[in-house]
Formats: structure tokens, sequence, C-alpha cells
């Protein structure tokens, strides 16, 4: 059968076959975004599953908008507006999706940073928008290019991560914060502030959300992929009441509502005692992480590479200043090594930049030993 015009228009990609890649045997992968699979809360998330019997409820159908419990704790917790609402997700990502389908029509154009998340660049390129990408520097979007491209009237999101950026790392200072949230309310350009890592800081202090200084001009998107588990697929939407109120309507269609029984779990688990501390040891064991790979990756730095530090997150960006990353990708996996080229993060060729995405949270420190002892190997020898 003839697929859809929107899904022909989706190039293959190449990080599927990385992916798919990491499952070999005897593979280190610094490619995927995964937290430490050791580290996950599985026996609270056990304990709050036995628990579930307690509350019958949930085995029923339920709102669209979630688990009202979890819903009015979440709320709480994030101190929302008052004239935003709330509504649980099968995880951030649906929720992009669900932006995609309720505001956009084929042709319009969204702005994104450049690098960018994939996830967002698929669900934008199946709603068959433009992308227009704005360079990212250390501390986030570059301002002039951002003001240019809105002058033209014609973006209507602007999508961004600003905090420990997927893939880049990078953290937007506050007064790129300010700026952007000034530039989206005066040209009139929606917000999409999706921020699955903000809480995996382990150096310095958290800046508030660019959305703070714009509440009436945004949606925000949260994950419990990062800080709980993947698996449970959770996250949140906010945004003004009636921008929401389109979303529930895409959403009601497309799954009826996210699955209450792993919602019940993930309130038991978030109000638990012990959380709080569990959250602090998965940020000290990422942080060790990160020391180490960093470390690992310095001697190569000014000949062969460049590495900007991060303050939390999953990854870092490693530019390349003598290889392609597609060559040095292709090597690495030959010798059990997945990393993620550069390339696959920009929405065209004409603007990809040399550099490889490593993630440092699913290896153990001996593994990132191992990984970058085999990858100075191959940027040495590749010059
Ligand atoms: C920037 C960004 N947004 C959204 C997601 C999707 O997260 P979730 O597991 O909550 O769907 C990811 C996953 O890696 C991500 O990196």
């Amino acid at each position: 059968m003839e697929i859809s015009a929107q899904l022909a228009g989706i190039k293959p990609s190449y990080i599927r076959e990385i992916l798919a890649a990491t499952q070999a045997p005897g593979m280190l992968s610094l490619a995927g975004g995964l937290p430490a699979s050791e580290l996950l809360p599985v026996s609270q998330l056990m304990q709050a599953m036995e628990s579930l019997a307690q509350s019958p409820e949930v085995f029923q159908y339920g709102e669209t908008t979630g688990y009202a419990p979890l819903l009015d704790f979440l709320s709480a917790k994030h101190g929302l507006p008052s004239d935003n609402a709330a509504m649980v997700c099968t995880g951030s990502q649906q929720a992009i999706d669900l932006i995609a389908r309720a505001y956009l029509n084929p042709g319009d154009t969204v702005a994104m940073e450049a690098p960018s998340y994939l996830g967002a660049l698929q669900v934008f390129g199946l709603a068959q928008a433009n992308i227009h990408s704005i360079e990212q520097t250390n501390e986030g979007p570059d301002l002039n290019q951002l003001e240019t491209a809105f002058a033209t009237g014609s973006i209507k999101l602007f999508y961004g991560v600003p905090d420990f950026h997927n893939p880049t790392g990078v953290c937007w200072s506050l007064a790129v914060r300010k700026a952007v949230a000034d530039l989206c309310n005066r040209y009139q350009v929606a917000f999409v502030e999706d921020v699955p890592y903000r809480e995996l800081r382990f150096t310095g202090t958290a800046l508030p959300l660019v959305s703070s200084f714009s509440p009436n001009n945004a949606f925000v998107m949260r994950s419990f992929s990062k800080v709980s588990s993947p698996g449970l697929r959770l996250g949140m939407v906010s945004a003004p009441k009636e921008w929401l109120a389109a979303l529930v309507k895409i959403k009601q269609a497309s799954d009826l509502h996210t699955g209450l029984p792993m919602q019940a779990v993930l309130l038991s688990l978030l109000r638990s005692e012990g959380f709080p501390k569990h959250l602090e040891m998965v940020r000290s064991n990422y942080k060790q992480r990160y020391q180490v790979l960093y470390q690992a990756l310095e001697p190569l730095f000014g000949e062969y590479c460049e590495c900007d530090t991060v303050e939390g997150g999953m990854f870092v960006w490693l530019k390349l200043l003598k290889s392609q990353a597609m060559d040095v990708t292709r090597t690495l996996l030959e010798q059990n090594v997945a990393v993620v080229p550069g390339d696959v993060f920009y929405s065209s060729v004409d603007i990809t930049r040399p550099a490889l995405r490593l993630n440092f949270t699913h290896s153990s420190l001996a593994q990132l030993e191992v990984a970058v002892a085999r990858l100075s190997d191959v940027l040495r020898a590749q010059v």
C-alpha cells in the first residue's frame, strides 16, 4: 500500500542504524539518550505498583487531561501560572506532536536552534512545516538571527531546549532567556519550551524558565523520563488555558488519555520521602561520569576537537577540527563504539558542522574511558 505523502517526505535516518547497532554484544554506546539503567528507582516503583490495588479507579477510563491527583501535585510543585492549565502526556514527545497537529498547517514555519532535538525535527517534518534554523551560541540561540527571522512575520512557533540542550548540552544564559521571551512577546511568536533535562543540573544554580518571563505566550513540556523512568512514558504539557484546550481535543481523538496506573505510580514516587535524595544521588553520579568523560577527552582538545563544559543533562558536543563526523562514526562502530554524528541534528545538510554527540549517563566510568581511548585512536589516525 502506498504511504502518505507526508511520511514519504521523511528521509530514512542513519541514526536508526546506529541505535540498532548499540544492541550488539560488546558495543560501548555513547549514542542513545538513556539514563543509567542501574540508577532507575525500580524498587520504589515496584512498591508503588503493589499498592495500586488500593486505588481501583485507576483501572477505569479517565479524563483526557490526566490523573487529577498527579495533575494537582505537579501544578502545585511547579507553581503553574493561574491562567495556565496542564495535561499529562505519553512522554513529552507526545506533547510536541500534539502542538504540531493542533497549530501547524503544511507550509507554516517553525524556528529551531541548529542543531536541534531530532525527535522535534521529525515531528515538524511530519507536519510538513518549514524549519527556520537559528544558530546556537554557547549562551543559547543567536539573538540577532532570531529577531531577523521573527521580523519576517512568517514564524509561527519557536521551539527551544533551554536547559542542557539535546544535542549540545548548552544551558541558555539568564540574559538570553529574558531576551527570547521579550522577542517572542514582541513579535507574537509562541515559544515551545522543552525541558526534559532541567532537573539534571549537577553544577551551578538553576535559572528561571524562559516562559516565566512570558507565561501567556508559551507551551512548557516536562518529562519524567530522565528523573524517574523512560519506560513509564510520562510527561506533562502546560500552556494558557485556551491553547491547551486545542491539545486536549487532539489527544482525545488520538489515544483518549495516557494510562492511569502508571500516573498513579509516578505520583507515589514523586511524593515519596526518599525521592529528593534519589535525585541528588543521580545528579552526583552523572557529574562524576561527565567529569571522567571530559578529562579523558581533554588531551585531544586544540588539535583534533573542542568541547564546551556542561553544567547538567546527558550530553557533550564534540566539535571535530579535522575529521568528518560520519567517517568517525562509521570507523568507531567497527570498533564497537557507538556515537551520534552531529549531522542528524540539522534540518538541512547545508548547515551542518562536524561534531559528535556523546552521552555520558548510560556507560560506566570504565566504559567511558575505553570508548574515548578508541575515539582518540580514530581521530589521530584520520589526520
Ligand atoms: C529535547 C527532548 N525533548 C523530548 C524528549 C522526549 O522525552 P520523553 O521520553 O518524555 O518523550 C527527549 C528525549 O530524549 C529530548 O531529548
